[in-house]
């Protein structure tokens, strides 16, 4: 599924079932960082009319999804916790090359949002397929497809901006970092935990 090198156990999904006012509260947070890092690839490449047209689109769907999340955990009676740190994007981000040009480091930086949204799509295909809450089902199935497009926004902009990165082989080396990560994950009632 989107190239990812090891899917995720359908066992997690219980883990996250058993908690949903933790998962909620992550998930939050997570489109929130997702909007957060849209917004600051604008500020860093405003250059590129296309690219801002576009993530200008994502960051208000991932606040629009934000949104969302924080009235399913009011409706619930939940509370919104504070922001949960996300183990798995802070290893990733390490992968992020910054040695070399400025369109390296832009081309992996466009990598690193698909990378997660690549995760962030499968982990949520797997709580739809898995979960027994029927609203919340319904909820993740519309967002693995959400963030699936996402997915190919920022593959494709790596294609189109790449100066002088090899955007498959690189793009390769990214799902290999990632499928050794993800082994010590699917422990834990986070959507990357
Ligand atoms: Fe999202
Ligand atoms: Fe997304």
């Amino acid at each position: 599924m989107l190239g990812l090198k090891l899917l995720t156990d359908p066992r997690w999904a219980n883990i996250a079932e058993s908690n949903l006012e933790e998962i909620l509260t992550d998930h939050a947070w997570c489109e929130q960082k997702a909007a957060s890092n849209a917004i600051s690839l604008i500020t860093q490449n405003s250059e590129h009319q296309g690219l801002v047209h576009e993530l200008t689109a994502i960051a208000i769907e991932e606040m629009q999804h934000f949104q969302q999340v924080i009235e399913i955990i009011k409706r619930r009676g939940y509370t919104l916790g504070r922001e949960r740190k996300d183990d798995y994007v802070n290893q990733l981000m390490k992968f992020i090359k910054r040695d070399g040009s400025r369109n390296t480091a832009f081309i992996d930086r466009l990598l690193f949002a698909a990378m997660i949204e690549a995760r962030s799509c499968e982990r949520f295909r797997v709580l739809s397929k898995n979960i027994k809450d029927k609203e919340l089902a319904t909820f993740y199935h519309d967002l693995m497809v959400s963030e699936a497009n996402h997915y190919t926004t920022f593959l494709n902009f790596a294609r189109r901006y790449t100066i002088d990165v090899d955007v498959e082989k690189r793009w390769k080396q990214w799902l290999d970092f990632e499928g050794e990560l993800i082994k010590s994950y699917g422990k834990k009632e986070h959507i990357h935990g």
